[in-house]
């Protein structure tokens, strides 16, 4: 198969690439990414060298770049992460956010259209289901749920999955979606909750802990996520949704705590900072469905995984100390100076 990943030089796209490299021998994948701030050619660096591998730098926005690379290709599946990702981001300027996560879907489903590629799969979050009550345990996100929003960015990635069924019903694209909830693991851009703790605590900086540090995020190790994906698109139903995560719910404070204990650090770091506006309360996944379906469950528990996300961090720092230079600092001063 050959394969086209588009946003593959971020988090989950890069952590995606590795695996199917690895799993996959018969595959060629080329990778599409506009090097935006959460791009990281670095990242890729493992890959370049596989000749079954190649990176190509473009906007998925762009109908003149992605029509022609679609012809010269001929890809056979599309895997579309390439999005803008981040909730407060989305808060300040939500433009981008259209513009890359709505228009660059339709743009690649017009080019899988005229180019007759077999499957369109699209990477999708359980933030569209908007948010659970953190009184009511008992309730999880399912595929039956209406799709909702509570940010710019849920809202793009809804328009997106509506956009992308609509292509289905209508045009016949084969597609298929699936909804993952918060991951973790290495290569994480450190503006998310996970890696800016960690960066924080060993700087011995604050920890900016929003409002109250109870809502709840159903965190899933990296990996997980990559084999639901590659056994959706090798086994799942076209038109389906699915589902990814499933039973490793903790709070934020929770999520702090672990590393300031890990790292050693004291919790007097936790600083409570304003809340986000329209701040979700709690995300939980119900993976039922890639269970029954296609044998899909999580393997790495959060207490293991998130001591490798730390041991790595610790083993990987001049990757995100060099993120974190330019145009981050300016970041973290305008979202967490006045906070
Ligand atoms: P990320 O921000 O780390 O990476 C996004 C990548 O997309 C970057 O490499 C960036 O350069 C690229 N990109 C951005 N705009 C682009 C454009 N116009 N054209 C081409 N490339 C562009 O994001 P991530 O955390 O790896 O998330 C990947 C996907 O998974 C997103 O679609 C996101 O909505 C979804 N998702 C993320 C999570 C999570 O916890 N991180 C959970 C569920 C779903
Ligand atoms: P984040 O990693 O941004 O993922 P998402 O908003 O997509 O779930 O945030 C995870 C949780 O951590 C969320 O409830 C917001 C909270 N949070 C903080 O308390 N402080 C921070 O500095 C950040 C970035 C997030």
């Amino acid at each position: 198969m050959k394969i086209l990943v588009t946003g593959g030089a971020g988090f989950i796209g890069a952590n995606f690439v590795f695996y199917m490299l690895e799993e996959h021998p018969e595959d060629e994948i080329v990778c599409l990414d506009a090097l935006t701030y959460a791009g990281n050619l670095e990242t890729l660096e493992p890959a370049m060298d596989n000749p079954r591998f190649r990176f190509v730098k473009g906007d998925v926005a762009d109908r003149k770049a992605v029509f022609p690379l679609f012809e010269k290709e001929g890809f056979d599946v599309v895997v579309n992460f390439a999005a803008e990702s981040h909730v407060d981001r989305s808060i300040e300027d939500p433009g981008i956010f259209l513009k890359t996560n709505i228009l660059g879907t339709q743009v690649l489903m017009d080019a899988s259209r005229e180019y007759g590629v077999k499957r369109f799969h699209q990477v999708g979050t359980d933030e569209v289901y908007g948010d659970l009550p953190l009184d009511r345990p008992d309730l999880f996100f399912t595929e039956d749920m209406p799709v909702t929003a509570s940010s710019p960015y849920s809202a793009s990635k809804a328009s997106a999955d509506l956009l992308v069924m609509a292509y289905h019903r209508t045009f016949g694209l084969p597609v298929t979606i699936s909804r993952c909830s918060n991951n973790y693991g290495p290569y994480q851009f450190p503006e998310k909750l996970i890696p800016l703790m960690i960066a924080n605590a060993l700087a011995d900086k604050p920890l900016p802990v929003y409002g109250t540090g109870e809502n709840v995020r159903d965190w899933l190790y990296v990996e997980d996520h990559c084999r639901a994906i590659d056994r959706i698109l090798r086994s799942g139903r076209v038109g389906e949704v699915y589902n990814i995560g499933g039973h490793n719910e903790r709070n934020n404070l929770e999520v702090v705590k672990t590393i300031l204990a890990q790292l050693n650090k004291p919790e007097s770091l936790i600083t409570f900072v304003g809340d986000r506006k329209g701040h979700d309360l709690r995300y939980a996944i119900d993976p039922t469905k890639i269970h029954e379906e296609l044998g899909w469950l999580p393997t790495t528990k959060f207490d293991d995984g998130i001591r490798q996300t730390i041991d790595w961090y610790l083993d990987h720092e001049p990757w995100w100390r060099n993120i974190i230079s330019g145009e981050y600092q300016q970041y973290y001063e305008k979202m967490y100076g006045n906070r």
